[in-house]
């Protein structure tokens, strides 16, 4: 990604809402340069919302999509910040048997190993949901509808066994609106209302070791077809069909607002004897609004001791099922929204205020060529972990930069001096490196632009 610079082809670029404090610190970084004063760390948020969800004994999860493993920020966005995944496409019916007994399970195998490889839960999603199921489920008659449905869970279940935190065993089998009714489906209209429990005493006989949930949206409230599902989930508990946890996808916007009675609604479940996850949240919106919205969806969970964890429907805005709505923690440049530091803030994430975390900055040239040259500044972390890095780069008037990247910069009003941000590099491990780069127009000087203080929190 290039973000083209005021002296460029292109328009100035859009100044984020921190930019006043980024000018004081720009201007900051400049006295500090000539040695007037040294440079404070800012009070950034630091620590993720994974670790901070641990200290609170939860996890914080996100959808991950296989074909996003390969880019770099999102990858490293994605183990910077979470400690669970859910597979969001990769492991339903059709992604894994599209086709009778033929499995399939490349492209969720890539989601487990990375997960594991880095010490993350996996959420298993979904084993029986009416959508995105191959049409020669819908087409079998109800003793081989049978006989499907128990060999998808144990092919799938075995294939991963004690490798899953908790699957959604049965995703959205409720309608919508007030009959509190079962919607219908292959597996409610030919094997009837228990396939439900069937599908969940199967789960069991397959993995004894994976918490087994059931998952729907619109039961965030309590509602008609929350009610519908409590019952269901009660009526388990009392009769011994293993449930241990019921999912709620919490996808929120201006109709569906977070309800008042969330945090009363996720209680009254876990008071059957159940945990409770919010498995799907994302809240479309922005700013201060879509921040105070994610707190409370955070706040209720911690409330709750039966509320294990939360996992957010995808990393990036860029990629969200409605990316229109903006409605994750990271924009389309995996940069924190309001909404994460609110988040990070509600699960206890230390709010910086002299934190430990030093870093240094280093110049190089890497191109050089008639009118121009490409530079490069390596950070690298000091002796702890840091979570964001700030640095002024000044070139000599009239040079200009043309563009950035690895790194956001903000700009003074002449456009020659910058100060570089994380676009998704800022978390670096004590010693570890990254590196942002920017093009210079040189307009006939050759001097070496000034890298001032690294800063860290
Ligand atoms: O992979 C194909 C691609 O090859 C093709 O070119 C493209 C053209 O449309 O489609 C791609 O598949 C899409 C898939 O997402 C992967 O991007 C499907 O069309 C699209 O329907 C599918 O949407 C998914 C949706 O479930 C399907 O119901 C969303 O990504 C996924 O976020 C969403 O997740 C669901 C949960 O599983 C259950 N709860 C609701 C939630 C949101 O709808």
């Amino acid at each position: 990604m290039v973000q083209t610079s005021p002296g460029g082809l292109s328009a100035r670029p859009h100044l984020p809402p921190r930019t006043g404090r980024a000018l004081s610190l720009v201007m900051a970084g400049v006295l500090a340069m000539a040695g007037v004063i040294s440079l404070a760390g800012p009070a950034e948020a630091v620590g993720t919302l994974g670790d901070a969800a641990a200290a609170k004994g939860r996890y914080f999860g996100t959808a991950v999509a296989a074909n996003h493993l390969g880019e770099a920020q999102y990858a490293s966005t994605l183990d910077a910040q979470f400690d669970s995944v859910t597979p969001e496409n990769e492991m339903k019916w059709d992604a894994i048997e599209g086709t009778r007994d033929s499995f399939n399970f490349a492209s969720a195998d890539r989601i487990v190993d990375h997960a594991q490889s880095r010490g993350m839960k996996v959420r298993g999603h979904t084993l029986v949901w009416h959508s995105q199921l191959p049409g020669w489920v819908g087409g079998l008659g109800t003793a081989d509808l049978r006989t499907a449905m128990n060999n998808h869970i144990t092919q799938v279940m075995t294939h991963y066994k004690g490798k899953i935190d908790s699957w959604d065993v049965v995703n959205e089998a409720y309608q919508d609106g007030g009959s509190g009714a079962r919607r219908s489906s292959p597996f409610q209209d030919k094997l009837g209302s228990g396939f439900i429990e069937e599908a969940f005493r199967t789960a069991r006989t397959v993995d004894a070791g994976a918490k087994l949930c059931y998952n729907d949206y619109n039961t965030d409230g309590q509602n008609a077809k929350s009610n519908a599902v409590y019952a269901m989930v009660k009526d388990f508990k009392q009769r011994g069909v293993p449930i241990d946890c019921v999912g709620f996808q919490s996808h929120f916007n201006s109709n569906s607002p977070v309800p008042s009675d969330y945090r009363a609604n996720l209680q009254r479940f876990a008071d059957l004897g159940v945990d409770v996850q919010i498995t799907e949240l994302d809240i479309e919106g922005s700013g201060s609004a879509q921040a105070a919205s994610y707190a409370a969806v955070v706040n209720a969970c911690l409330a709750v001791s039966r509320c294990t964890g939360i996992t957010v429907w995808g990393v990036t805005d860029k990629y969200s099922w409605r990316s229109s709505g903006t409605p994750l923690l990271f924009d389309g440049n995996y940069s924190r929204k309001p909404a994460y530091d609110a988040v990070l803030a509600a699960l206890g994430g230390s709010t910086g205020g002299g934190g430990t975390g030093s870093c240094t900055a280093a110049f190089t040239r890497t191109a050089t060529w008639n009118g121009g040259y490409n530079g490069e500044v390596t950070i690298k972390a000091g002796s702890a972990a840091i979570s964001t890095w700030t640095v002024p780069v000044t070139v000599a008037s009239p040079q200009k930069v043309t563009a950035t990247w690895n790194g956001a910069p903000t700009w003074d009003t002449g456009g020659n001096v910058m100060t570089v941000r994380p676009t998704y590099n800022g978390n670096l491990a004590a010693g570890a490196s990254t590196s942002f780069g920017f093009t210079v127009s040189t307009n006939g000087s050759t001097s070496t632009p000034v890298v001032g203080s690294c800063t860290a929190s």
